[in-house]
């Protein structure tokens, strides 16, 4: 095995001395905007930090998920990337729904395209699909149920016992469920395209030079890495652990924002971002698309806006209401 060393400081968030930013003229005019079009904004945890400043919620897919489905605002203002902000429209589609970047895509929804899945299904009639929201609204509505890595073992729990699972896309998810919960799948070859740079001899020496820090890392890492992990888990139940958990420090294995979000739920806790071989910290490329400047601006015109043709939506709403309805 190659040795990598640490060839970079880490990279370390100490305690906050409860100082609090002051609001830009940008996001001054953004909340102005938000009350003007009766809009919410809905913003996952890996946001820049002046976007989930702004946010009326910030969280995971699944909490985002609810949010979108419960609000009676007229605008849901969307802040993470594509699959999210159409999951939104799908479970509340009188809705508009708007993303600042219509290209802020994802690697793991571009593993697995709906041709691809229409023909494995085709191949495979009696399969039964979990998806993994990281998918299109296409491939939702080719799915039996959607999970998101808050709710998967509990989804996958309640699949009927006599059929066999096709999990998409994320085989990295896919594989740490099936250890999770025993049961067999065949997974599609799905990866995230950062989270899978977080490698064991980074993370290893980061450890050695924080043998006190507990370390917390997503599913979608692969299993050496996992391996590592104190603790596996969606990004919203970092938050609880890293809170419940009496240690003062903690690494974390996933997107460098999510301190952000960490920092402000527990001011007292010294949180440290996960490395790459290269690199002290690690940001989704399509997350960071979304703007301050943009976000003021799909506010001001209201776009770009989310459609989905109504025969899809309405498929892909079966799986969706039933990972809803069994995430309970
Ligand atoms: P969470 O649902 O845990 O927030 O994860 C979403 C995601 O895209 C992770 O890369
Ligand atoms: Fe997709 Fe990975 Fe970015 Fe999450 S971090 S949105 S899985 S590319």
């Amino acid at each position: 095995m190659v040795e990598v060393g640490l060839n970079y400081e880490p990279m370390v968030f100490p305690p906050l001395k409860g100082e609090k930013a002051e609001l830009s003229q940008i996001q001054k005019d953004i909340l102005k905007l938000k009350k003007e079009k009766n809009a919410v904004i809905l913003a996952h945890n890996y946001q820049i930090k002046e976007i989930q400043d702004v946010a009326d919620f910030v969280g995971d897919s699944l909490g985002l998920a609810y949010n979108a489905e419960e609000t009676d605002a007229d605008v849901i203002v969307f802040c993470g990337v594509h699959f999210m902000a159409e999951t939104a429209k799908i479970v509340n589609p009188t809705k508009k729904v708007i993303l600042p970047d219509l290209d802020a895509g994802c690697s793991l929804s571009d593993a697995c395209p709906e041709e691809r899945l229409k023909e494995f299904k085709d191949k495979n009639p009696n399969i039964y699909v979990v998806a993994y929201i990281n998918c299109s609204a296409g491939v939702k509505a080719l799915s039996d149920v959607i999970c998101t890595s808050g709710n998967a073992k509990k989804i996958v729990d309640q699949v009927p016992k006599d059929k066999e699972i096709l999990f998409v896309p994320d085989q990295n998810l896919g594989e740490w469920v099936s250890q999770q919960t025993g049961r067999k799948m065949q997974l599609w070859p799905g990866s995230c395209y950062a989270h899978v740079l977080f490698t064991f001899n980074a993370l290893h020496k980061l450890k050695e030079k924080f043998p006190e820090a507990k370390i917390v890392a997503h599913p979608e890492c692969v299993k050496t890495v996992r391996d590592l992990a104190h603790e596996v888990c969606s990004t919203e139940k970092m938050v609880h652990y890293c809170r419940d958990n009496p240690a003062d420090s903690f690494i974390v294995v996933t997107e460098t924002a999510m301190i952000h979000r960490l920092q402000k739920e527990i001011p007292n806790k010294t949180f440290i971002a996960g490395p790459t071989n290269t690199c002290a910290c690690n940001e989704c490329r399509f997350m960071k698309m979304n703007t301050i400047e943009k976000l003021r601006d799909c506010l001001a015109d209201l776009g770009p806006e989310i459609v989905i043709p109504k025969s899809i939506r309405e498929k892909a709403y079966e799986p969706l209401k039933r990972m809803l309805e069994w995430s309970k």
